[in-house]
């Protein structure tokens, strides 16, 4: 039998409904996904990511405490005029380009009952087709595109792909974790398991999902039928472990990432983001690095850290 000719994938989830605990106080009253990475609001690179890799339908799944978020996407009139009668091409474009033409939609998840949950909130818009998940605090650097790699294992074997990322098997308990079986491609595994937050000892491998995911709209039946898991929460590694381990859905593959990739809803890793992003810029490194390098070189001189 000839499989039908795929469907090209152009819709793109984004969930932003998270209460982002991790980086209080700064989210008491803004959402994380708003904080600045360099000069640009972390979700901004996400969007930009999406529509890089074609994706052209982008739905926010949002909550409480986002609406700048939504501005953010919103034209700016009173800026825009300012700007204008400044002749402030530079900055104009750079006010009119944050959502890149991309065809926006927003929905509410009502209650952060987990990102499960808010994966579920974009059944309706989504429909019956493969599409894209972006966890609105994951970034992945845009020097090191995966989300392409990813449609193109969708669109040869079908059924859902996630990101995987080699980590220390000490860290396995802050990611859900995938048991995989190697398949003829080089980074693209077959996942068998998944297990989310293990201690190391339960950790099937070393190979942990980050916030990317290309899922098949079977996922929505799934997650309907998933009760909430760790944490209290509606997981969606829970519900692709099911999809994982039935032989009635597609199959479930993962592409190791070996690129960079920083979890700006966490402190530290946020602050390495906005360093690594900002020396190669052209605009900002040539002073930043000399800067940063003399600045460690001081650090170095005076001893350890005290706090
Ligand atoms: P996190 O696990 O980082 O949770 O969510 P959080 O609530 O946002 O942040 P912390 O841990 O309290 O600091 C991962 C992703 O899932 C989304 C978040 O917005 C983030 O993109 N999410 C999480 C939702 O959209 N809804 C939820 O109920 C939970």
């Amino acid at each position: 039998m000839v499989d039908a000719p795929r469907q090209a994938v152009t819709k793109a989830v984004l969930t932003v409904a998270g209460l982002g605990t991790r980086f209080l106080p700064a989210t008491k009253a803004t959402p994380k996904e708003m904080l600045p990475v360099v000069d640009k609001p972390a979700i901004q690179y996400i969007v930009e990511e999406a529509v890089a890799a074609g994706l052209t339908d982008v739905l926010f799944v949002t909550g409480r405490n986002k609406t700048s978020l939504e501005d953010h996407f919103d034209r700016a009139w009173e800026l825009e005029s300012v700007l204008e009668a400044k002749d402030d091409e530079g900055r104009l474009g750079l006010v009119r380009s944050a959502g890149l033409g991309a065809d926006i939609h927003y929905t509410r998840q009502g209650d952060p009952k987990g990102l499960g949950h808010a994966v579920l909130c974009a059944e309706r818009h989504v429909g019956q087709v493969p599409f894209a998940v972006f966890l609105g605090d994951d970034l992945i650097d845009p020097r090191d595109p995966l989300l392409a790699t990813m449609l193109d294992v969708q669109a040869r074997h079908g059924g859902s792909v996630v990101a995987l990322l080699q980590v220390p098997r000490e860290q396995a308990h802050l990611y859900g974790c995938a048991a995989v079986e190697s398949t003829d491609e080089e980074d693209v595994v077959r996942v068998t398991d998944l297990v989310e937050k293990p201690e190391p000892a339960d950790a099937p491998s070393d190979l942990a999902i980050i916030g990317r995911y290309v899922l098949a709209p079977e996922i929505f039946d799934v997650l309907r039928d998933t009760g909430p898991g760790r944490g209290g929460e509606i997981q969606l590694t829970d519900a692709l472990r099911t999809l994982a381990r039935s032989e009635d859905h597609g199959p479930v593959h993962g592409v190791v990432f070996r690129g960079r990739r920083y979890d700006t809803g966490d402190k530290l890793e946020y602050l390495k983001a906005v360093v690594r992003l900002a020396v190669q810029r052209d605009d900002l490194g040539p002073e930043f690095g000399p800067w940063l390098r003399e600045f460690v070189a001081s650090m170095e001189q005076e001893g350890p850290v005290s706090r």
